[in-house]
Formats: structure tokens, C-alpha cells, sequence
């Protein structure tokens, strides 16, 4: 039987989807989300009021829009995370790099007693909001955990703080200061200095104001140390792959701002890919807040070989590794890992290659 006399709301769907058992599913998920009390009122829709309602959502899903924009949420690992319009939706593949980063710290003695998190470009929140659930939750990890996740976009900054209130709330992650805090401060990470007030601050900057925050919160705790742990999904794309690659979807619903570097701040940066200025910067952070772990989510093997050899360059890495979507999983070929001949850099699990691991220190992650 044809699509659309099983149902005739299929058919906008799967010209979102293109694909049979996809679009069913996401019908399924839309007329639950219809169901549901409403967001704004808490309001059941009558009948009519629910179709009408549900063939809107079709309509606008048949045009390409996301349906976490739609439905208003993502999963990421166990966290559902809020999304909204001009904020990325958090990705599957970012969820499992920083679950292996948790597993793999929690695993190894690389941890201290309290743990500095920072991560850089942090959109909904996503990723401190994950490690922090992976840490304390499901490690039940002793000691303290302090993480600050930092964006450009205040749009993306408001995101974040709704999601670290409504998962605080219904006791998905437990966030009790002294013992943890969760923060989210605006800077421009690519600043390397205060030029203009009316201008985003530098991340140097916004950190200051952050610990003297921290010192006038608390005078007696102890506020030596780097952060330990750096992580960052920073824009990737170069101007001519989000032409070439980038589907039509992302394109037109998701913000360009988190997803290919400005044309003037890759200016600043010649003989660099446009799509991997973040990369330098993001390694001289990690040397200046003296971050013992890194972990920065790249396109592809390619761009994952060039950041390694950055970090190389770097001369103060114990180890660089490239991880694949599923850095747990076991390669393509059988085995658990394989080396790069490229760079001579180990490269773990299946899939594309997806972030660049680095540590240093005598403990072995
Ligand atoms: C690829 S998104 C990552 C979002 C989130 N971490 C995730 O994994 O879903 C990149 C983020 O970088 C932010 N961003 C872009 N340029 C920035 C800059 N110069 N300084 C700080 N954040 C920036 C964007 O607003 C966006 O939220």
C-alpha cells in the first residue's frame, strides 16, 4: 500500500527523511509530542486542535526543519537536552567521545581530588553538563568537580543555563556548590586581548572575573591549580566544505556562527585551512591554563591528522591520540586500535574520525 493511504501525514515526513521507517517513527514521535500537555500552557489539545497542530509540525518537518527544533529536545547520552532555533543540536558522536573521555579518566589515576572542567564553544551546554552526570552520577565520583562552560552566543549561553536548571531540578544531575558547580560565562575564545569594551571579552579575561567570583563566593577555598580537563567542539567547517558538504537542513536551520569559522578571524590566521583556526588557539589555551587532558572534536580523519600535528609541535604531550564516532568500539578491521601512517598517531574505534585525544603527565589514561 502506498504511504500515504496508511496515513496521509507520511508522506510530508518522509520528504524530510527520504526513508520509510524513519518517517513512521517520526510520526509516531510527533503525535506523541502533540499528546502531551502543552509546553507554554500545560494545556491538553482537543482532537481537532491536536491534528491541526500535528500537520503543521508535518508541514514544517517536510520543509527540512529539524525535529529537535520542533520537539524542542535531544538526546544526548542519558541527558535529554532542550534545543532551540540559532543553538546547534548536540550531536550522538560528541555524546560518545565524551562518555570514553569519562570512562577513561575515571579509569586511569589522571583525576585530582577536584577536577577543573573547562569546555570551550559550549553551545546547549551539552558537554559539562554530560561529564558532569558521567562523573558524579554514574561514577559516583568522590571529590570536588568545578566545570565552566564558555560561548560567544548569549542566545546559546541562556540555552545552557535552562538546561543545567531543568536537569538540576528534576534530579538528572546533582550540581550542589562547594562540592560542584556547573557555570557558563560569554567570552570570545579567539580574542587574545581586550581591544574594544564594547566587544565580547577574551576568555583570559572572562576567567579572571570568573575566579574572583569564585574567591568573593568562598575566601577560604583553595583556588590554585589549571584546569585539568579541556574540551571543546569549536566551529569546523571551512566556507567551502559548508558549500560543498553541508546538507540542506543544516544549512538553512542550524547557525553558521557554530559551525564555520568568520571570514575575518580566519584572515588572521594565513597558511591555516579556514576550517581549523580554533585548533592553534584552543592548544595555546590549553598551555596557558595548564590543562593536563585534552579533547577537541574535529571533521574528519584529515583535520583530526593536522590538529595531532599541531599538538605534536607542541612538544608537552605524553600522548595523542585520534578518535573515531565510537572511540569504545572495537575498528573496522578487528582490532581495537590502528595507527595513522600519516601522522604515526594511534587512532581508535569505528567510524570517521572525530576528535583529537592529549594528555601529559606520568599517569597512563
Ligand atoms: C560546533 S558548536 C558546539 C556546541 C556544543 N559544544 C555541542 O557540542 O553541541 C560551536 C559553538 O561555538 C560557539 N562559538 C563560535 N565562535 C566562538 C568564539 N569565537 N568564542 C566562543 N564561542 C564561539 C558557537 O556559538 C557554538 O555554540
Amino acid at each position: 500500500m502506498p504511504p500515504h493511504k496508511s496515513d496521509p501525514l507520511l508522506p510530508l515526513v518522509l520528504r524530510a527523511t527520504r526513508d520509510l521507517t524513519s518517517a513512521k517513527n517520526e510520526l509516531r514521535w510527533l503525535r506523541d509530542f502533540v499528546a502531551e500537555p502543552q509546553r507554554n500552557t500545560g494545556n491538553i489539545l482537543d482532537n481537532w486542535a491536536a491534528r491541526r497542530k500535528l500537520r503543521q509540525l508535518c508541514v514544517e518537518r517536510a520543509k527540512g526543519k529539524p525535529l529537535q527544533y520542533i520537539m524542542g529536545t535531544e538526546y544526548f547520552g542519558d541527558l535529554e537536552i532542550a534545543c532551540k532555533p540559532g543553538v546547534l543540536i548536540p550531536r550522538q558522536e560528541t555524546a560518545a567521545s565524551v562518555t570514553h573521555l569519562m570512562e577513561r579518566l575515571q579509569k586511569s589515576k589522571l583525576l585530582p581530588e577536584h577536577v577543573k572542567l573547562l569546555d570551550l564553544c559550549t553551545g546547549t551546554g551539552c558537554i559539562p553538563l554530560l561529564a558532569s552526570y558521567e562523573l558524579v552520577q554514574k561514577y559516583s565520583r568522590k571529590g570536588r568537580l568545578e566545570a565552566v562552560g564558555v560561548d560567544i552566543s548569549s542566545r546559546a549561553l541562556s540555552l545552557a543555563e535552562r538546561n543545567l536548571r531543568r536537569l538540576s531540578q528534576d534530579g538528572t544531575i546533582q550540581i550542589e556548590p562547594p562540592s560542584s558547580s556547573l557555570s557558563f560565562i560569554r567570552a570570545d575564545i579567539l580574542a587574545e586581548a581586550d581591544h574594544n569594551p564594547s566587544d565580547c571579552v577574551s576568555l583570559m579575561t572572562a576567567l579572571q572575573l570568573y575566579e574572583e567570583t569564585q574567591k568573593s563566593n568562598d575566601p577560604t577555598a583553595d583556588r590554585k591549580g589549571g584546569w585539568n580537563i579541556l574540551i571543546s567542539n569549536p566551529p569546523y567547517i571551512s566556507p567551502s566544505a559548508f558549500n560543498r558538504t553541508t546538507t540542506r537542513s543544516v544549512k538553512r536551520y542550524e547557525p553558521k556562527l557554530a559551525l564555520v569559522p568568520k571570514d575575518a578571524d580566519a584572515s588572521q590566521y594565513p597558511g591555516i585551512d579556514p576550517g581549523d583556526i580554533f585548533y592553534p588557539r584552543l592548544l595555546e589555551i590549553a598551555r596557558q591554563v595548564d590543562a593536563r587532558v585534552v579533547l577537541f572534536e574535529v571533521a574528519d580523519l584529515e583535520q583530526a591528522g593536522r590538529v595531532a600535528a599541531m599538538a605534536q609541535q607542541q612538544n608537552i604531550w605524553t600522548v595523542i591520540e585520534v578518535w573515531r564516532d565510537n572511540p569504545s568500539q572495537a575498528d573496522d578491521y578487528g582490532g581495537s586500535e590502528q595507527t595513522s601512517v600519516a601522522t604515526g598517531i594511534k587512532v581508535l574505534g569505528r567510524g570517521n574520525g572525530r576528535s583529537v585525544f592529549a594528555y601529559r603527565g606520568g599517569a597512563k589514561a
